[in-house]
This record gives structure tokens, C-alpha cells and sequence, in this order.
């Protein structure tokens, strides 16, 4: 007879707190534990007993069986501050179906009609950055990405002047933290944040909902949209979607493009060769999607930014079966967390993979398994905006490199923060000019 298997190794940490506080402040949490357990090891955090899976097999195999033995799922403080309603804390047909409707809002034609706007507000920091010389770029970028989203999902410009801004800044605080509503703790500050953000996200809706043509960005095809009954979407669900889109839609691309401005900034030689691409190609303003194309060396570049430094270090999973991976039990009711971080940095599959090496992607060497990059998740629920964020990476970086210069400036903490997203801790001190 075959032993049935056992719990993965690992440790559940004390009563109730379990793990959590390493688990929020050590970046080191889950490397560490992958060195002394292996590729799958529990936990438990945020008031869950969690299995940590690493690596392309796991990835494969949770996106594979995504409704028969898992079902995406947040950490209590998260569900509850995104909303009922939010398609990511949705599963199932109303998963699929408000999936599918955002989409159109992230498709092609869609993309290539927001590069004008992304083009102008791009230009309008860089002249503002210009003037200012010196300054802390993750705030700034922060404005810039919420703009952008602001502008281009929900069509309300200049989103990071409006007290939108400051509120998300609190609000994320608790996404990731012990759920015990009160007033002093992490988590009951972020959902009074919640409550005003909703207030303000109301007359953005309200305002839009009272034009005669509502128009096709996200905000406009979740207006015009029917549920299975003919009826308008309700306006407590049209709240939560756009409270998510605004957030996902900004908070992980400024980690992105300040991991980007830092990462050139260290590798001379790389920012040489994206001048030297630039140069080359000799473009004329405006972009195109067709221009943006062909700078090959960038694409290789950001890839290998979220490679190294991915805004999302993984994703949860509830589990709905219990099943067996790699000879462990997986028990129903626990969750899963898939690792973007830890499986692109797994040596096996990137040799010297702590190194920020853009070559890695040149045409001809990708020949990494399924699922070893997954920056944007993977399976039914991957990344909405990917597309969107690649555009708008791009979109900045070249714009970027074709026409200024930055330097970090001394006496900074480049040691990163990880909530809610990886960020130099200091964040990112420079000075910045035309070339
Ligand atoms: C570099 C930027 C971005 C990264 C690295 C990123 C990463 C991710 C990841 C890893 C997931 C899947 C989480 C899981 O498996 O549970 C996800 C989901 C999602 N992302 Fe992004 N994202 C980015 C930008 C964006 C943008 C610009 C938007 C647009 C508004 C967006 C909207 C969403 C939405 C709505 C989901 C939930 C999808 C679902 O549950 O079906 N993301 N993202």
C-alpha cells in the first residue's frame, strides 16, 4: 500500500498571528524558508494556515486546476477592503462574465486609442521633472501612473490632484495586514480610507452615468453594460470595480517603471545601449504601436525588470480539494500561494539569477519552461491590464531614454520596501535633466 502523504515541512508560527509579521516585513521570507524546507513549505499568515509553492511546475499546475482544486482568493484584509463586488475577489460565472466585459476596455484597437493621452501626460512630467531637478521619484511616479489610470480607465484627469491620490496611499496600507477592525489599527484606518474613496469614486460615477454618451473606456462599458436580467450594473458594484481598476492600475506599474529608473541607473552600459537603440531607430514623435515595436533591446530590458523585481510576488489560491503535490497533502480549506518572486529568480531555470542581465531575453536564448515567468499571473486569472501596463512601460521608458539623463543621488536607503510593492526605501532620490 502507497503512504499517504504528509503536510509539507515548515512552521505555523504562534496562535492566531501565526507568521504574519516576518511574512510583512521580512523581504527575505519566503527565500529563506525555500532554502531550509524546499520548493513547497506551510505557513501561516494573515489568519491562515498557507502553503508556499515555488517554481514552474507548481505555477503549471495551480493555473491548470484553477476551480477543481483551488479558486483564486484574497487574504481576509484584502477581500474586505476591495469590496464584495470586485472581479478579483469574484470566482465563477460572474468571474467570467465581468471579466470579459472589462476586457474590451484592454483590447488593441482600445490600447492603441489611449497612446496619445499616455503620450501627453508623459511629456507633461518629464517637463515638470525637467524643472524640478531634483526630487523622490516613487512619489512622483505614484502621480504619474494614477494620472494616467485615472484619465485613461475612468476618463477623470488629473486623478493625483484630487484627495484620490492620498486616500489610495492609505488605503493600500492595509491590504495586507490583520484583520481587526478598530480605529487605530492598520487595518481600521484603510477601511475609513474604504469608506471616503467610495464617496469619492460615487460622483466620478454619478458624473459619467449623467452624459448622454458614456463613453468606452472601462468606466463607460461597465455603465452601459446588462446583467443576466437586462438591468444596469448596480452602483455598489460599479464602485468596487473602479476602486480596483484604480488601484490595480497604478500601484503595481509605479513599482515597475521606479524599479526600471533604478536598475538603469545602476547599469550604465544598459541605459548606453537603449540610447544607442533609440539613436538608431530615429524616430519621429508620435508613437505608434509599430514604433514601440521595434525597440527590441527595451522590450528584452523591462522584461528582465519584471523578471528581477516583480510589482506582485504571488498570488493566493483558497483550496477547494484537497490534493497531493510533489508528495505533499495540500488540505482543503488551507491556502495557496503561488511565488512569481522566488520562481524567477530560480537559478535552474536563470543562471546567476539575482544579476540584472537583460541578454537573458535576446531573441534566441528564451527558451525558459512554461510558467517560469509569470510577472502577470497566469491561467483564468491573469493579469487584466497586462497589455496595458506593457504599453505604458514602454511608453515611458522610451520616451525616457530618447530624450533625458538621471543620477541617483548619495546617501540613500536603496534597500527595498516590499508593501504594497517593491520600492527603494528611500524612494528613489535623483536628479534628472535633459540630455
Ligand atoms: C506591471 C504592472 C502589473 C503587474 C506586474 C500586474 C500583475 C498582476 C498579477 C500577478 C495578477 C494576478 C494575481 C493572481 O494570480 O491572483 C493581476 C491581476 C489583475 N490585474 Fe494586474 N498587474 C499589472 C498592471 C495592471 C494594470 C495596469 C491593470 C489595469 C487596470 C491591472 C488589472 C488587473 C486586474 C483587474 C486583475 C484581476 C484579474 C482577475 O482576477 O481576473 N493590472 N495583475
Amino acid at each position: 500500500m502507497s503512504k499517504s502523504p504528509s503536510l509539507p515541512p515548515g512552521n505555523l508560527g504562534l496562535p492566531v498571528i501565526g507568521e504574519t509579521l516576518s511574512f510583512l516585513r521580512d523581504s527575505n521570507f519566503s527565500s529563506r524558508r525555500l532554502e531550509k524546507y524546499g520548493k513547497v513549505f506551510k505557513t501561516s499568515i494573515l489568519g491562515k494556515k498557507t502553503v508556499i509553492m515555488t517554481g514552474a511546475k507548481a505555477n503549471q499546475f495551480l493555473f491548470k486546476h484553477e476551480n477543481k482544486y483551488v479558486q483564486a482568493t484574497w487574504p481576509k484584509s484584502t477581500k474586505i477592503l476591495l469590496g464584495p463586488s470586485s472581479l478579483s475577489v469574484q470566482s465563477g460565472e460572474f468571474h467570467t462574465s465581468r471579466r470579459k466585459l472589462l476586457y474590451q476596455a484592454f483590447q488593441p484597437r482600445a490600447l492603441e486609442s489611449y497612446l496619445p493621452k499616455m503620450e501627453e501626460i508623459t511629456r507633461q512630467y518629464f517637463q515638470k521633472w525637467t524643472d524640478l531637478g531634483e526630487f523622490t521619484w516613487y512619489r512622483e511616479i505614484r502621480d504619474y501612473t494614477f494620472d494616467i489610470a485615472s484619465s485613461l480607465l475612468v476618463g477623470t484627469e488629473g486623478g493625483s490632484q484630487t484627495p484620490l491620490a492620498d486616500l489610495y496611499t492609505e488605503w493600500v496600507k492595509g491590504l495586507f495586514s490583520l484583520p481587526i477592525p478598530l480605529p487605530w489599527t492598520t487595518f481600521g484606518k484603510s477601511l475609513a480610507c474604504r469608506q471616503k474613496l467610495l464617496i469619492y469614486i460615487e460622483e466620478i460615477v454619478k458624473k459619467r452615468a449623467s452624459q448622454p454618451n458614456t463613453g468606452n473606456d472601462a468606466l463607460g462599458l461597465l455603465l452601459a453594460a446588462k446583467d443576466e436580467e437586462g438591468n444596469n450594473l448596480s452602483l455598489a458594484e460599479l464602485k468596487d470595480q473602479v476602486l480596483l481598476l484604480l488601484f490595480a492600475g497604478h500601484e503595481t506599474l509605479t513599482s515597475a517603471l521606479v524599479s526600471f529608473c533604478l536598475l538603469v541607473a545602476q547599469h550604465p552600459e544598459v541605459w548606453t545601449r537603449l540610447r544607442q537603440e533609440q539613436r538608431d531607430l530615429n524616430l519621429t514623435s508620435p508613437l505608434s504601436p509599430e514604433k514601440l515595436k521595434a525597440m527590441t533591446y527595451l522590450e528584452q530590458v523591462l522584461k528582465e525588470v519584471l523578471r528581477l523585481i516583480p510589482p506582485v510576488g504571488g498570488g493566493f489560491r483558497k483550496v477547494i480539494e484537497s490534493f497531493e503535490f510533489d508528495g505533499y497533502l495540500i488540505p482543503k480549506n488551507w491556502l495557496v500561494q503561488y511565488q512569481i518572486r522566488q520562481t524567477q529568480r530560480d537559478p535552474e531555470i536563470y543562471p546567476e539569477s539575482e544579476v540584472f542581465n537583460p541578454d537573458r531575453f535576446a531573441p534566441g536564448q528564451e527558451k525558459q519552461e512554461s510558467c517560469s515567468y509569470v510577472p502577470f499571473g497566469g491561467g483564468l486569472r491573469e493579469c487584466l491590464g497586462k497589455e496595458f501596463a506593457r504599453l505604458e512601460m514602454r511608453v515611458f521608458a522610451a520616451l525616457l531614454i530618447q530624450k533625458y539623463q538621471w543620477e541617483l543621488l548619495p546617501n540613500q536607503d536603496l534597500s527595498m520596501g516590499i508593501v504594497p510593492t517593491p520600492h527603494p526605501k528611500d524612494g528613489l532620490k535623483v536628479r534628472f535633466s535633459l540630455l
